[in-house]
């Protein structure tokens, strides 16, 4: 969603702040802005748009100074527009801030600063903060006291036109400070960062930094006692979040796959195989395509242990009565910051379960919310879509079922039975542009198969906007058969198990209807279009088959013109509910 970046050093701030912004543009966002301090003013540059095309009409020339803070907005309250664009500064334009999450008392905030006459530009609900600080000789005090005021979940940086001075506030949204000489870099994402440290320190619910002179001070509003922080480095590089020849960063990041499973064979795992071994039930809890990789971690669980295993949709979970003393919660998120996720845990967790995280990102808040970690160490995702993460949380999700059952090896090959397909790109790319004109997909598959008939119509209809259905094969005659018309492609993800022959048969009654067949399997079925796919283990299939549909779906986007890397309306980290 909105990224957040702050500068204070002895560089031209606003330079560094356009180029953090830029590493921040995957995240989703539809306006852009920044505000620099300079000889006792602010200078606030903002509008709707993209930064390259903000660039282009000039919007962030001459700008002078060495601390600043920008944003790249992602619309809650109020349209995208040059109004609503951060930053936001109060009626003397001697604050301006920036601000991640959502104010949720701003309606009686904003009628109490109207009634005291401050005179309100944007429909935002960031814009009274900026009013709250008004007039205010001591930002950092006035934040303590800021603190108390606002409801909701906000990441914010303040600068004031009168100190040389950086000041922020995180409660239940991401924020950390990168940590270089004589420089400090506020962000609210890691790669916003790499290009001047791999030294972080992230920052928790409540804390309150001022940061000044290369140095920083941090008071925490719900600790009893002082606060530390530590510095953490992060082995993610700068090289790791560049394309690096790749025209996407998507592409990239579905070639990196087979290194993914490698990386992931590092996680240490043991703390969470000890809980899932003692849980009388195991929950999993994950959004979008982390929640298919749950439904796969369902299926195959169920399947090698007989454990009660039941995958939910995060933002389901509170409508459902679960968890209680001797269940285990397994949250996977890629980002550990969906909000979702966070809440569904936060629920589990007060019900007694115990918490297991399967994320990407050291230290964000799911993290340490959880009682024991997998990390992923899949490296920095760019890509608002997921694709590697996805293989990784796969990696380590099937290792945990294994090591239930004391089944060894397996995984190493499957990384380079993954690479063996990678070559096959010029298949898939050529398929893509026969199919490029379709409007209408269906996924279909069984079992294990049917979490990524579902991710393979998530990724299609995510990135090139064209309607795509996913069903559980069987499901197709109780009413979805009668979509099928003249021509409309069915892609049958058909590994060769126990689900195969019936999958076929499901497959046919399509083609019977005139439906496009195609089949994603090693053995060739009659009449469909096959894409063949390298004899593999059954159980294997969903991190082998998922790659061909993966790069499907980016080069039909690509072959319509479509951005992959920033589909419309999508956000990398959605930390709203
Ligand atoms: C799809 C995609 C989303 C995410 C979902 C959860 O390509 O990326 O569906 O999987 O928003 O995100 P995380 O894993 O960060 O919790």
């Amino acid at each position: 969603m909105c990224g957040i970046i702050g500068y204070i050093g002895n560089k031209d701030a606003c330079e560094l702040i356009i180029a953090g912004l830029k590493s921040l543009e995957y995240r989703g966002y539809d306006s852009a802005g920044i505000a620099v301090a300079h000889s006792g003013k602010l200078e606030i540059r903002k509008a709707e748009g993209k930064i390259d095309s903000l660039i282009g009409k000039k919007l962030f020339e001459n700008v002078a100074g060495t601390g600043g803070i920008g944003h790249t907005r992602w619309a809650t309250h109020g349209a995208p527009s040059d109004e609503n664009a951060h930053p936001h500064f109060d009626c003397t334009k001697t604050v301006a801030i920036v601000h991640n999450g959502i104010i949720e008392n701003y309606t009686e905030l904003r009628d109490e600063l109207k009634s005291q006459k401050h005179k309100f530009i944007s429909e935002t609900d960031t814009e009274c903060i900026a009013h709250l600080l008004e007039g205010k000789k001591d930002l950092f005090a006035a934040l303590k006291e800021l603190h108390k005021k606002l409801k909701g979940s906000f990441a914010i940086l303040a600068i004031s036109a009168h100190d040389n001075a950086l000041y922020a506030i995180r409660e239940s949204s991401p924020l950390i400070i990168g940590i270089a000489k004589d420089e400090l870099i506020f962000a609210s994402d890691v790669p916003a960062v790499l290009a001047h440290t791999n030294k972080v320190v992230i920052l928790e619910d409540g804390d309150i930094v001022k940061a000044q002179d290369g140095r920083y001070e941090i008071y925490n509003a719900h600790a009893k006692n002082g606060v530390e922080r530590k510095v953490r480095t992060i082995d993610w590089t700068y090289d790791m979040a560049q394309k690096g020849g790749y025209a996407h960063f998507m592409l990239k990041e579905i070639h990196e796959q087979g290194i993914a499973v490698r990386n992931a064979l590092k996680s240490d795992i043991r703390a969470a195989v000890e809980f899932v071994k003692n849980a009388t039930e195991i929950e999993v809890v994950a959004c979008g395509t982390s929640y298919h990789a749950g439904l796969v971690f369902q299926y195959i669980m169920k399947g090698l242990t007989h454990k009660k295993v039941s995958a939910y949709i995060a933002s389901e979970y509170p409508y459902t009565n679960c968890s209680s003393q001797g269940t285990v919660a397994i949250a996977i998120s890629q980002s550990g910051e969906t909000a979702d996720t966070l809440n569904a845990v936060k629920i589990a967790k007060a019900n007694g379960a115990k918490i297991i995280a399967v994320t990407n990102v050291i230290g964000s808040s799911l993290d340490r919310l959880a009682d024991a970690t997998c990390l992923l160490y899949a490296g920095p995702e760019i890509s608002v879509v997921a694709t590697k993460t996805f293989i990784a949380q796969l990696t380590v999700l099937y290792r945990i079922a294994f090591e239930c059952i004391g089944k060894k090896g397996g995984l190493e090959e499957v990384a380079n039975v993954i690479e063996d397909v990678l070559t096959k790109e010029s298949e898939y790319k050529k398929l893509a542009q026969e199919m490029k004109d379709e409007e209408h997909f269906f996924f279909i598959g069984r079992g294990i198969a049917y979490p990524i008939a579902m991710e393979a119509a998530l990724k299609l209809k995510e990135i090139t906007y064209k309607h795509a259905e996913s069903y559980a094969a069987g499901e197709l005659k109780h009413g979805p058969l009668s979509l099928i018309s003249d021509g409309i492609p069915v892609i049958a993800i058909a590994p060769k198990d126990e689900t195969f022959q019936k999958t076929v048969n499901n497959l046919e009654e399509c083609m019977a209807r005139k439906g496009k067949g195609i089949a994603v399997s090693e053995q060739e079925i009659p009449k469909a279009r096959l894409i063949r796919m390298p004899a593999v283990e059954a159980i294997y299939a969903p991190m082998v088959y998922i790659v061909p549909m993966q790069m499907l779906a980016y080069y039909i986007a690509v072959a319509n013109g479509k951005d992959p890397d920033r589909p419309r309306n999508l956000a990398k980290s959605v930390t709203v509910e």
